[in-house]
């Protein structure tokens, strides 16, 4: 059942509205016949999982612009797919984009129903949704942290996420068109991100604010409700820094699985919270007294430092020394580096 007068309100407003995404066609170009490229709609969608719009764009269109194509994607090598990606996070998603790309590849093309999508690597629920609707403008209802937000407020649902989930994905469902659903399904992810936000929702110019039940009682700013959050737990490690007469820096690269894995990193001990580890090689290592500090979805970590700048050759137990740039590291590994390099000489 849909409720017809609001998603066409809605789609109004997204007409004029619409924001300049590297990724999407606008609704005007959408009306006159262009159709979105399901390899740059994946792409996105991957790629947005957990990160913010403001992040994504930069590495979309990098990546768009190195492999244009899901077979150029597919015939890259795995450490420069996962080098261009570092600083996104995440990095089981890199892993995966890969996976995916290379049985599309094989395939020939992307499948073109939600459940064809849902069985390839990386894409979950919430992904084949969105793919579905925008690439192929199929009546998928797609739900991401904007969209609870918005139907939590329009239909005044206050149970506390997560127990929310499956109500506001119903109610969401009830709005779903027929009609432009892609555009659509933009739109609720658009009046989440610029009008209906987390804090201090702009009512006043929000195309359905006639409907929203919240606004009517006045608390849309406490909706969603949310359960209170358990704190996150402190973990500490050590990271070994060694530099030879070459410039060169001691990297290894991370087990494909677990945290980070794949990515390029500094030697060290596991992140629990009391694990010394041996260094990699003996020398005299400096301890500059800094910690470096980084936060991950569940727990916050504390590094500490371990410096040499080595003047003769060594044999290490683990890594190899390389050329190294920033760009290359994962952004906690990022941060030690920029660390160490203030420390040893120039
Ligand atoms: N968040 C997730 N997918 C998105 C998209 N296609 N456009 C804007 N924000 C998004």
């Amino acid at each position: 059942m849909c409720d017809a007068s609001k998603p066409v309100e809605l789609l109004a407003w997204y007409d004029r509205n619409a924001r300049d995404l590297p990724w999407r066609v606008s609704p005007a170009d959408r009306a006159s016949g262009v159709v979105p490229d399901p390899y740059a709609v994946w792409l996105s969608e991957i790629m947005l999982q957990q990160t913010t719009v403001a992040a994504v764009r930069d590495y979309f269109t990098r990546f768009l612009s190195l492999w244009p194509t899901v077979a150029a994607l597919a015939a890259a090598e795995d450490d420069r797919v996962m080098g261009e990606w570092a600083g996104l996070g995440y990095y089981a998603r890199a892993r995966n984009l890969l996976k995916c790309a290379r049985v599309v590849a094989n395939d020939g093309a992307f499948p073109e129903t939600r459940e064809g999508l849902q069985a390839l690597p990386g894409i979950g629920p919430y992904t084949s949704a969105a793919i579905a609707a925008i690439a192929y403008d199929l009546p998928e209802t797609v739900v991401d942290g904007n969209v609870e937000r918005v139907m939590a407020r329009l239909f005044h649902v206050t149970t506390p996420l997560p127990d929310a989930k499956p109500e506001l994905k119903r109610l969401a469902a009830t709005l779903t068109p027929e009609n432009r659903p892609g555009d659509y399904a933009q739109a609720v992810m658009d009046l989440g991100a610029t009008i209906c936000t987390p804090r201090s929702p702009s009512c006043g110019i929000c195309p359905w604010n006639r409907h929203c039940l919240a606004r009517r009682e006045g608390d849309q700013a406490d909706l969603p409700a949310r359960k209170p959050k358990t704190k996150k737990p402190t973990r500490y490690g050590i990271v070994y820094l060694a530099r030879n007469p070459s410039g060169e820096w001691l990297a290894e690269r991370r087990p494909d699985t677990g945290l980070l894995g794949g990515m390029l990193g500094w030697p060290g001990a596991p992140w629990d919270d009391v694990a010394v580890a041996a260094p990699p090689f003996e020398a005299d290592w400096i301890d500059p007294g800094i910690e470096v500090r980084h936060t991950f979805t569940h727990f916050h970590l504390r590094l500490s430092l371990r410096v040499v700048d080595v003047g003769h050759k060594v044999e290490p137990k683990v890594g190899q020394f390389q050329d190294i740039r920033a760009s290359d590291l994962p952004t906690v590994m990022r941060k030690a580096f920029h660390a160490a390099r203030s420390i040893v000489s120039h």
